[in-house]
């Protein structure tokens, strides 16, 4: 694989004087879907900003499919689709004449037959002749996309393309990209929704503070980091835990009913059997007995926690 987007050591200080970005270098290769995680504030639309040159950066570089995207930004830009996070369409204009237009930007000529693809794959084909101020929130959200794609970019941003979407639209966006990425484009897009990375990425970025945290494969990621947690369930309350039962490390519940032990679904020996003999030794009755796999979600919140941690 190689690298459609290079970026290196990226900062931006704003005008205020706030540093949103700090230091930022990854590699994007052609023809993944990169998910960018992080909490409100982190960095992530400064950074696709600046990468589709909407924004200045203070240090550092980017190359898009070896184009600067200072020095050679037509041409960076030409590769780029951009769905931003805010909705921003001319409100009197007809649907077809806006993506059409967005095609007439990057100076390709005109492709009605790729307009019209487009439009239906968007299902927005029958809303073609409204104008965009007619539009409900999700269809203007579609109306974005098809502008992104209307010059047929190899490289598609998509800056929290389901905020405030319908589940049913949701999973309609989540299916397009992944028909867009067989087609060989490559698609970065950004949530707060960690089930949308979990479903959609291959790979997954977490930003926090202006700081790439970590990418990762996402199988890789929910492997290395998967905790397993035994759930047991007492018949009654268990006012301290024994000492034979001290070196499973278990959580004692406050009202006493419940002990976690936690371990590491992947190694050879999970000590369960071990706590389980030990249990019945001391003498506890077990009403119930559940197993639980932490989430992509349990290890976004403890990255940015270790993260801030460490700042
Ligand atoms: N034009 C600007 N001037 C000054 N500060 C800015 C500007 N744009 C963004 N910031 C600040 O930079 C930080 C990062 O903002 P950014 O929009 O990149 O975050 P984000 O990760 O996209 O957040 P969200 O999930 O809310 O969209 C925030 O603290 C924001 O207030
Ligand atoms: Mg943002």
């Amino acid at each position: 694989m190689s690298a459609i987007i290079s970026i290196r050591d990226l900062a931006k200080t704003y005008g205020d004087g706030f540093t949103a970005l700090k230091g930022v270098s990854l590699d994007i290769e052609e023809g993944e879907i990169l998910a960018l995680l992080g909490p409100n504030g982190a960095g992530k639309t400064t950074l696709i900003s600046i990468i589709c040159g909407l924004v200045t950066p203070s240090a550092g570089s980017v190359t898009v499919g070896g184009h600067d995207i200072l020095t050679g930004y037509r041409a960076a830009r030409a590769m780029i689709g951009l769905v931003p996070q805010e909705i921003t369409i001319e409100p009197f204009e007809q649907v077809i004449n806006t993506v059409r237009f967005s095609r007439g930007l990057f100076g390709k000529g005109s492709d009605e037959a790729h307009i019209e693809r487009v439009l239906r794959a968007l299902s927005l084909w029958d809303k073609r002749k409204s104008k965009n101020q007619a539009l409900s929130g999700g269809m203007k959200r579609r109306v974005l996309i098809a502008k992104a794609l209307s010059h047929e970019p190899r490289v598609l941003f998509l800056d929290e393309p389901t905020a405030g979407v319908d589940v049913t639209l949701r999973r309609e966006m989540w299916e397009l990209v992944r028909q867009l990425r067989s087609e060989g484009v490559t698609i970065i897009l950004t949530t707060h929704y960690i089930e949308e990375a979990e479903e959609m990425a291959d790979r997954i970025g977490v930003i926090d503070h202006g700081r790439l945290l970590l990418v990762e494969e996402k199988a890789r990621l929910l492997h290395q980091l998967g905790r397993k947690e035994l759930l047991l369930e007492l018949t009654e309350p268990l006012p301290e835990l024994p000492s034979s039962l001290a070196e499973f490390a278990l959580q004692r519940s406050e009202d006493g009913l419940h002990l976690t032990y936690e371990f590491d679904a992947h190694a050879e020996r999970t000590g369960m059997t071990r706590l389980l003999g030990a249990v019945a030794e001391a003498g506890l009755q077990l009403k119930d007995l559940t197993t639980r796999q932490s989430s992509l979600e349990d290890v976004f919140l403890k990255l940015v926690a270790d993260g801030r941690d460490e700042t």
